[in-house]
């Protein structure tokens, strides 16, 4: 009898043999970012919950465009509550998690946009993934370095302490594993700098790759 494995490899590839992608017959990507001046990248935050991930998107979202650059942001919370609403926080959930954000991710950034996601994204192997999928010389990785103190001081969610309670398992930081990034394009603890600093940061090492 085949293995659950070989089954799965076997169902995959059966469904994917009668697709026929027409990619080549699209426009290019090139024409989108030709229509819109600026090249599409992807700027992906990394950082425990509440390390300050959503904020610094928000702000770096809206002084993109103040500057006419066309930006979409995908948060955590945001896409767990519509198309990856059916995933949990093992590690292999958190893995498909971001898997389908970077394969949403690619989409946008061939339309030429500046995409932004904010994502605990918790293993260096998830973001390789993400870099993989996406392609390496468009993908920014931003560690929000924010200390596990500070982040559990803050908990504007309240979920620190209901992980210290037990009330949820697997808890990035508490239950669950948080891997720094080996090397970040920037690094950023948002209990040290302000908000309006780390965009002006944030831009310096963003603009040069988007501007055509
Ligand atoms: S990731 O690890 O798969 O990248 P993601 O960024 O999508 O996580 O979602 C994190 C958000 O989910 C947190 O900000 C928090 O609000 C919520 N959350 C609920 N359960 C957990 C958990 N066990 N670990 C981390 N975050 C959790």
């Amino acid at each position: 009898m085949k293995s659950m494995d070989t089954n799965k490899k076997a169902d995959k590839n059966n469904c994917q043999l009668n697709i026929t992608p027409v990619f080549d017959k699209m426009l290019a990507r090139k024409d989108k970012e030709q229509l819109l001046r600026q090249r599409g990248i992807m700027v992906w935050f990394t950082g425990l919950s509440g390390s300050g991930k959503s904020t610094l998107a928000i702000a770096l979202e809206k002084e993109l465009h103040n500057r006419g650059l066309l930006s979409c942001l995908l948060d955590g919370d945001n896409i767990r509550s519509g198309i990856n609403n059916n995933l949990g926080f093992s590690s292999e959930e958190r893995l498909e998690n971001i898997r389908r954000i970077a394969e949403i991710g690619k989409l946008f950034i061939n339309t030429g946009i500046i995409t932004i996601a904010a994502f605990i994204s918790p293993e260096n192997a998830m973001r390789e993934m993400a870099a993989s999928i996406i392609g390496q010389e468009d993908f920014l990785e931003i560690y929000i370095s924010t200390p596990l103190e500070e982040c559990e001081r803050r908990d504007i969610k309240g979920l620190y302490a209901k992980a210290r309670k037990g009330e949820i398992k697997e808890f990035t930081g508490i239950s669950a594993p948080f891997e720094a990034p080996v090397n970040p394009a920037l690094s950023i603890d948002t209990s040290e700098h302000r908000v309006e600093d780390s965009v002006h940061k944030l831009l310096e090492v963003i603009l040069p790759k988007v501007n055509q």
